[in-house]
Formats: C-alpha cells, sequence, structure tokens
C-alpha cells in the first residue's frame, strides 16, 4: 500500500487536481451546531501551509492558539516521503506516538477546539494521536481541518476521533495551502452558525434565518417581540423603523438577495436585491431569489422578530 500511495502521490499533488474540500465523515450534526464558546486553535504544521491557516482561524475568531510542537522537530529528510523517511516509518506504525514537547496549561477553559494538521499518506501525522489522547475532551467540541497537496480529509479526522470518543467531533475540511483568510473565516462560520431562538416571520410567513453572531443581533434579540411595518426602497429592498438606536458596526458592503441589515442603527432593511452601502449584517434568509421576489418585492410587508 505504502508503494502504491508513493508513487501516486506526487503524481496528485504535481497535477494540482482539486479534490473536492467536503469531507465524507458523517460525524457532524451541522443543524445542532454548537455555541462556540470559548475557542483555542490547536494545529501541527511542518511546512507552514496548516500554520497559515490556523493563524487566520485564530484572527477570525479572536482566539487562543497552540502550536503542536514534537519533542523532536522534523527535519526536512524527516518528511521526505519518497524515502524510508521517519514520517513514513511514524504513519505506518499503529502504534507511533511522537512525544510533544509542550501542553496546553488549562484546556478546562475551552469549549472548542478547532484542530488543524497536514495530511500524511491519507490520514493525520501520529502525533495528532499523542495530542488527542492527551487531553480529556468531554464537552468539547472538537471541528477538525487539514491540508493537502490534493488529498481530502477522507477517514483522517474520522480515524482521529475514535482516540478521543468523548469530545464532539463536527464534520471537518481540507483546504489548499493557498486558501484565502476569507474562505477559511467563511467556512467557521458556518460551523459555529448558531440557531438562536429567535424568529422572523414576514407577512405572517415564518423564515429560517441565519442570524450573524453579534452584538446588534443580540440587540435586536433584546428588543423582541418586534413588529414593524416595512415599505419597499430603490426596487432592491424593504426598509422599516426600529423606533430607536442600537448598537452597530457599519462596514461598507455589497448586499446579496436574503440579507437582514441594520441601517443607520435604527433600521432594519431586507434585501430582495443588491445595495452597496455603510451597514451591521444581521443575518441572511435562505431562500431563492425568486421567493424574495415574490415575498418582498411588494409596496409594504409586515415583519414580526420574535
Ligand atoms: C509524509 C508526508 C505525506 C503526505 N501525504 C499526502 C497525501 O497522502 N496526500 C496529499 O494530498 N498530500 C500529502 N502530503 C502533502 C501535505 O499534506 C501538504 O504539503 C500539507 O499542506 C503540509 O502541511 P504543513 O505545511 O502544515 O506541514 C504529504 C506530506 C508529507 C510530508
Amino acid at each position: 500500500m505504502k508503494k502504491s500511495l508513493a508513487f501516486l502521490l506526487p503524481t496528485l499533488i504535481l497535477a494540482g487536481c482539486s479534490v473536492d474540500n467536503a469531507g465524507s465523515q458523517s460525524s457532524a450534526d451541522k443543524t445542532g451546531a454548537p455555541e462556540k464558546g470559548n475557542v483555542l486553535v490547536a494545529y501541527f504544521s511542518v511546512t507552514n501551509n496548516t500554520e497559515k491557516l490556523a493563524l487566520y482561524a485564530q484572527e477570525h475568531l479572536q482566539s487562543d492558539i497552540f502550536e503542536i510542537v514534537p519533542e523532536v522537530e522534523y527535519t526536512s529528510a524527516d518528511i521526505d516521503y519518497n524515502s524510508d523517511c521517519r514520517a513514513n516509518s511514524e504513519q505506518n506504525d499503529d502504534k507511533a506516538r511522537p512525544a510533544i514537547k509542550n501542553t496546553i496549561s488549562d484546556i478546562s477553559q475551552y469549549d472548542t477546539i478547532v484542530l488543524g494538521y497536514p495530511i500524511w499518506w491519507g490520514q493525520a501525522p501520529k502525533i495528532l494521536y499523542t495530542f488527542v489522547e492527551s487531553y480529556d475532551f468531554s464537552n468539547k467540541t472538537i471541528v477538525p481541518f487539514c491540508t493537502s497537496g490534493s488529498s481530502p480529509i477522507g477517514t483522517s479526522a474520522t480515524n482521529l476521533a475514535k482516540s478521543a470518543p468523548k469530545a464532539n467531533w463536527l464534520e471537518g475540511k481540507r483546504f489548499a495551502a493557498g486558501t484565502s483568510k476569507e474562505e477559511i473565516g467563511k467556512w467557521l462560520d458556518t460551523c459555529f452558525m448558531e440557531k438562536k431562538d429567535m424568529k422572523l416571520l414576514i407577512d405572517e410567513k415564518e423564515l429560517e434565518v441565519a442570524w450573524e453572531e453579534n452584538a446588534s443581533s443580540k440587540a435586536i434579540k433584546d428588543l423582541c417581540p418586534l413588529s414593524i411595518e416595512m415599505h419597499r426602497y430603490g426596487g432592491f429592498e424593504q426598509v422599516g423603523s426600529i423606533g430607536r438606536s442600537i448598537t452597530s458596526n457599519d462596514k461598507n458592503m455589497t448586499t446579496s438577495p436574503g440579507d437582514i441589515v441594520l441601517y443607520s442603527s435604527n433600521q432594519i432593511v431586507i434585501f430582495y436585491g443588491s445595495n452597496t452601502w455603510e451597514y451591521t449584517k444581521l443575518g441572511h434568509i435562505d431562500l431563492s431569489d425568486n421567493e424574495l421576489n415574490a415575498l418582498l418585492n411588494k409596496e409594504s410587508v409586515s415583519l414580526i422578530i420574535k
């Protein structure tokens, strides 16, 4: 098996073929997406591809970060996978558990661990097994991600999960080395998309909303129940006054159909078209453009948030 992989791997990497990112594991429960709580980004990286993305994740989540540092660092000869290198022999040895030099001082302070690693022969490096077997992950959520030349996340995270069965493992995702900060941020947002118990009805029709996790959406929640008469404006939106100002963090953005935003700190705008302006995003209604048009492209609508 090692031989055939050794043959395949350079071909895959050189061809740069883009295997779909989606992990195939099923342990995730997207509908029960967790509250992220206090997050730690932990990662292992030898050639810094994973490290770069871990730093993006840390920045996006404003979290702590922990690098898994091997007691014996990997030299380039150690990861020369076309030879009989250290990495290869560890990956071929079920019992290999390379020692880790550093420890997380107080794991109990974290609710979620975003865990990054490179793919080595289709799996997580054995040092990741050392890591997950070193702590008690009861009541914690682990969100795995990996980088690779081209291989998908495959069974790498589900196999790792067997070594820390007390954790709630979310579906992992594979990223290419050059993945942007924005893409990492988007992925993390979907992992932690909170299903807030805040209902939104337009003309008495209840709609599925992905609420943003920010101070403004929380302020809206505090004002519930809210009943707002909205009016069509500009041929692309419905707008209505909240009746008071709430906290905002406006950014220049180009909205998409379905976006719900706060405008001027005191008005809610729901788009069936698009506009570029300074807004604070509150959430998004997941309907098609046609459905949004049918719902919102009229003189006025009634909005209830409760
Ligand atoms: C020992 C070894 C095995 C690897 N096996 C695979 C593989 O099976 N599939 C793949 O697409 N890339 C494989 N790679 C490439 C790495 O997954 C990829 O370069 C990764 O981004 C490295 O992450 P890092 O820079 O954080 O160490 C392998 C690399 C090494 C060193």
